[in-house]
């Protein structure tokens, strides 16, 4: 493993958001409010349609952690999107030269440092306040916020790292994700019912998250995960504290 320079300057764009905010930045008060955050952070706004407002937050910058993204509802523009930025951005590095690494999470969960919902959240609220009343026959790839967090910063540290890093921690057919969450917090209504159900389950696929492994990366459970998630939609009051609360 080749060690990245101890001290280095990073810019997160996207800071303020659910991935960002655990890369350590300050964009609201609950990121100033961060360890270490009026000595080491500086805070710029920027528009990743600007190309200037972007040069003045990476000025001098070592890295760039880039999680700044419009998230839309809708699958097809959202997967177009993803697809052209990664193809042009791996185009546009190659012709300068530049190393670009690059993270695909799953669906990401897990506690949240900022006060607003993301779209993500949200879908995991509806289930919790019985607004969704049936779920679809799919399956759902998961990982923790911090996970992914952490992958971002190994591979920026290892300088041997290149391409693409896939970072799943679980992957499961929604009727077991729901009934994990009954399970934890049965005192919800949960919808039981699929949308679907006279049809067969889908399965889950294969996948391999070996080339974060080989970086030491070990991921959290699950369960831990979706625990830390709705207690932290409670904490910030996106749905309501019910009582007899499960413990992990
Ligand atoms: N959450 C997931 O389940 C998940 C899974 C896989 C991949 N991802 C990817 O991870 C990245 C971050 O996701 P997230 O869940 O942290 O999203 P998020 O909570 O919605 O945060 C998105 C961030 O992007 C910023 N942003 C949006 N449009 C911008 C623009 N035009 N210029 C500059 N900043 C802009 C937002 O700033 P404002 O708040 O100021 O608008 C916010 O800080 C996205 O690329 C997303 O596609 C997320």
């Amino acid at each position: 493993m080749v060690e990245a320079a101890a001290e280095q300057l990073v810019c997160v764009a996207g800071a303020g958001g659910f991935i960002g905010s655990w890369l350590r930045t300050p964009k609201n008060s609950h990121l100033l409010a961060l360890d270490g955050a009026q000595e080491r952070l500086s805070l710029y706004h920027a528009d990743v349609l600007d190309y200037m407002s972007l040069r003045r937050a990476f000025s001098l910058c070592d890295g760039v952690f880039h999680v700044a993204s419009p998230i839309s509802n809708d699958p097809n523009w959202y997967c177009y999107a993803k697809t052209v930025v990664e193809k042009t951005a791996m185009e546009e590095a190659s012709k300068r030269g530049i190393q670009l690494i690059i993270v695909i999470p799953s669906v990401t969960i897990g506690r949240m440092l900022q006060p607003t919902l993301n779209l993500t959240l949200s879908r995991v609220a509806t289930y919790m306040k019985g607004t969704k009343k049936a779920y679809s026959n799919a399956v759902g790839a998961y990982v923790d916020v911090r996970d992914v967090a952490l992958d971002h910063i190994l591979v920026y540290e290892d300088l041997s790292t290149h391409g693409w890093y896939l970072c799943i921690g679980d992957m499961l057919h929604q009727s077991e994700f729901l009934q994990m969450m009954r399970e934890l917090f049965p005192q919800y209504p949960i919808t039981t019912k699929c949308k679907d159900e006279n049809k067969p389950m889908i399965k889950p696929y294969k996948f391999s998250t070996q080339r974060l492994g080989a970086l030491g990366m070990k991921f959290t459970p699950l369960k831990e995960s979706l625990y830390n998630t709705v207690v932290s939609l409670q904490e910030n009051g996106h749905i309501p504290v019910l009582l007899h609360k499960s413990s992990l």
